[in-house]
This record gives C-alpha cells, structure tokens and sequence, in this order.
C-alpha cells in the first residue's frame, strides 16, 4: 500500500470503507475458528452464579449504576466472544474478569448456548424510523436491532442505560474491540441516548433470563 494511494484513499473515503469491510471479513474469520460447540444443560450447570445478577430483572450494576445486560435471545457465539474478552483483560469490567477467569473456552461455549436459548432472528420489522446518528449502525446490528452475523451482538430490547455505558467503555477505552472502538470515536455524547433508545425499543428482545433455581418444586422452568 503506498502512501499516496493511502492518501488519496482517505480524501475520497474509499479508505474508511476499506477498513470497516476488512474488519468485518477478519471478525467472521474468527467466528469460524475453533468451532466449540456449547451444551446448553451443562451450561445450565455453570451458570448458577451468573443468575444470581443476569436472572433478576432491573439489576443494576453499582458504582457506576446502569443496568445488568440481558442475555436471552443474544447470539450465543457473541456470548463467548464477550466472556473471552472479560477473561482476557479486553473488556475492563473487574467482577466480569473474575467471573470468566474461572471458566473454559468449552464452558463459555456452553453457558453461552444456555443463555442464548432461542437466538433472535432478523425477519422482525423495525419499530419506529431510525434515527440519524444510528444509520451507520444498522449495517452491523440490523435495522430491528438483531446482529446481522453471529459475532455482532443483538441489540434489540437491551437496556438503554447499558448501551450508553458500552458506548463510553468504547470510547474510552475500558472494551478494546477494533471495530467498536473505532465506531464509537464517531459517536458524539448528546446521541448515545437517542441510538440506546432506538435499539432498546426494537421487538421482539432480548431478555432477562428466567430464574430456574428458584421456581418452587419442579425444574421445568429451566429447560
Ligand atoms: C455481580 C453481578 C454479575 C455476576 C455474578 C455475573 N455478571 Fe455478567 N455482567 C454483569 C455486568 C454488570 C455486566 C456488564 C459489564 C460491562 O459493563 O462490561 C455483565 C456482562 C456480561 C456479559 C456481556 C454481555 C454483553 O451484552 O456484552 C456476559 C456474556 C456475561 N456478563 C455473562 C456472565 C456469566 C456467564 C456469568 C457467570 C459465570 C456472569 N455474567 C456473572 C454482572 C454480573
Ligand atoms: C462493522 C460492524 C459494526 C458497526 C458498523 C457497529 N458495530 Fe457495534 N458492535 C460490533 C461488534 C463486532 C461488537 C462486539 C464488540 C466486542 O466484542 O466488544 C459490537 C458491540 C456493540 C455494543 C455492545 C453490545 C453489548 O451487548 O455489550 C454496542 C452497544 C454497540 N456495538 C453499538 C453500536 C453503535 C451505536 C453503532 C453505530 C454508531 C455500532 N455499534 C456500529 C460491530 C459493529
């Protein structure tokens, strides 16, 4: 790559272009590396503690306060992506870190499928227009808010509040994924809210998970 194209590249936003298309081609490259395929009932098995802040709806995390992110229906390879980065250090999230830091690829795999439950689809009509500062989004994670590969998460009903705050840890560097970094330096502060509130609104959503260790007498909750 010379310099001069490199330059001309970038006036003409050809670059831009070429930079956001090769990370796409590079993260689905990586969705089809070590394909650990997850058990959903041992998954159950590991994800005892989990429930105890994703099972409980409104959860909040404190200091700072927003809320506990809603795993079901989210892509379950995006699950174990996210796990591997807390593990990794690539996510700043300290009790998130000691969480995974404990499990295998294998186990993300298969908590990641319990989770996921029944992945949402992308053949929902989007609610309401979107909005200008998300239009550059909806390439990745859909007009309805659902990713449009396994490796881009579903934003559909996700916490507003959650949004925002892993748009700032983008921004300024607590998540270290290329990609989002990169888009989340084009977000201006004053338009978190109005794209968290866009996504967040999309249906059919994501959801709490359902707690199945405290349904009285029976495990049919669970499965
Ligand atoms: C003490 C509460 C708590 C516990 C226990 C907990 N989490 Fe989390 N989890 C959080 C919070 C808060 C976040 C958001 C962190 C951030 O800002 O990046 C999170 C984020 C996540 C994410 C990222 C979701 C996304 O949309 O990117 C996944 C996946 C996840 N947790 C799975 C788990 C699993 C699996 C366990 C059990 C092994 C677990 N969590 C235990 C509070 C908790
Ligand atoms: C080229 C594809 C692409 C585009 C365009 C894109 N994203 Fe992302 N987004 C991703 C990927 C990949 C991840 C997962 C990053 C990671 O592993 O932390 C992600 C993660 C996120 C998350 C974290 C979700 C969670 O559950 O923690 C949010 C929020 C988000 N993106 C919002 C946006 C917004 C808002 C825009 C537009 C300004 C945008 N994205 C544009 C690919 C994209």
């Amino acid at each position: 790559m010379t310099l001069q194209w490199l330059r001309s590249g970038m006036r003409s936003g050809v670059f831009v272009a070429a930079v956001v298309c090769s990370g796409v081609i590079s993260t689905s490259a990586t969705a089809q590396e070590p394909g650990t395929a997850g058990n959903a009932q041992k998954g159950k098995a590991l994800s005892y503690t989990c429930l105890g802040c994703h099972g409980v709806d409104g959860y909040k995390n404190a200091y700072p306060n927003y809320s506990v992110p809603e795993l079901e229906g989210q892509h379950p390879e995006y699950i174990a992506a996210a796990l591997k980065e807390y593990r990794d250090g690539d996510r700043a999230h300290l009790t998130m870190h000691s969480q995974a830091s404990t499990l295998s690829d294998q186990d993300m795999a298969d908590i990641a499928a319990y989770f996921a439950g029944k992945p949402l689809t992308a053949d929902a009509k989007p609610v309401g227009e979107v909005p200008e500062p998300a239009k550059i989004c909806t390439s990745c994670h859909g007009p309805n808010g659902v990713g449009i590969t396994t490796q881009y998460p579903t934003l559909a009903g996700q916490h507003p509040d959650y949004i925002v705050r892993a748009l700032q840890e983008y921004k300024h560097g607590g998540r270290k994924n290329p990609i989002m970094v990169g888009m989340a330096q084009t977000v201006k502060d004053e338009d978190m809210a109005v794209i968290a509130e866009y996504f967040s609104k999309q249906r059919p959503s994501l959801a709490t998970e359902s707690r199945p260790y405290t349904t009285f007498g029976h495990e049919a909750a669970g499965k």
